[in-house]
């Protein structure tokens, strides 16, 4: 059986004072409490290390990217994953669309950085997901196929997560029908039989993300195969984050 993943990717939002206000806030619901599904927050790397002493192991803690270099050196602005693991965080978003796009992440550069994560004893978060270019030209399936063939590193396990995050969902209040999610993390699943046998296929968490909402969370996580939710807008409030979460107790 796979435990949910509740995960919260705060993006470029947060200042000090007003992460970790959110952070206590969130605690406060996981405090004393055995929850039967996890929750993991993805703050900037500015807030890294006061997030993982402000949750002490309560709530997972995540970074939204890791640098393709995993060795120290002169790569001035990148952050290693080793160098997130040193300050106790325990995962690493990679391959974001917001930086497949934005900041030239390829499939090999995603494959990389996933690599490097987990060689640095962190599990990936690797995500995936089709323009609505894409989806039009009824290519959904084909794109996001290809990327998870083409983003899984050789060193995977049963611990890594995907999450599939339709671009045009992200952020627009649009979400893809139940029928669609379904399909495409069937899909999703049906390449990592393929890829890694069942075994480690069945344990990995396949995560939705795109507009996840207190309203439509409940619908979307009793999909087949949606094993959590990446939440990003929705994620800045701790009252919708945790109705969100609240879905699922
Ligand atoms: P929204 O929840 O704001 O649509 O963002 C989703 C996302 O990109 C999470 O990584």
């Amino acid at each position: 059986m796979r435990r949910k993943l509740i995960a919260g990717n705060w993006k470029m939002n947060m200042f000090k004072e007003d992460g970790l206000n959110l952070v206590r806030q969130i605690l406060s619901h996981v405090e004393g409490q055995k929850l039967p599904f996890d929750v993991l927050v993805c703050p900037p790397f500015t807030l890294l290390s006061d997030v993982c002493h402000a949750v002490n192991g309560k709530v997972f803690v995540g970074s939204q990217d890791v640098s393709v270099v995993s060795e120290f050196g002169a790569f001035t602005g990148d952050v290693s994953a080793k160098m997130v693991a040193d300050i106790g965080a325990e995962y690493a978003i990679v391959g974001h669309s917001e930086r497949r796009a934005g900041r030239g992440d390829t499939d090999a550069i995603v494959q990389e950085k996933a690599f490097n994560t987990i060689e640095a004893g962190l599990i990936p978060v690797i995500c995936v997901g089709e323009t609505l270019e894409e989806r039009e030209a009824g290519k959904a399936l084909d794109i996001v196929s290809a990327q998870v063939r083409g983003s899984l590193p050789k060193n995977v396990n049963g611990t890594v997560v995907i999450a599939y995050e339709p671009v045009w969902a992200i952020g627009t209040g649009k979400i893809p029908t139940l029928e669609d999610v379904a399909q495409m993390h069937n899909t999703i699943r049906a390449v990592l039989t393929e890829m890694l046998g069942p075994d480690t296929a069945d344990q990995m968490r396949i995560l939705y993300g795109g507009s996840v909402k207190p309203g439509n969370a409940k619908e979307l996580l009793a999909v087949s195969n949606v094993d959590g939710a990446l939440i990003g807008g929705a994620s800045l409030k701790a009252d919708d984050f945790w109705a969100i979460a609240a879905t699922q107790l």
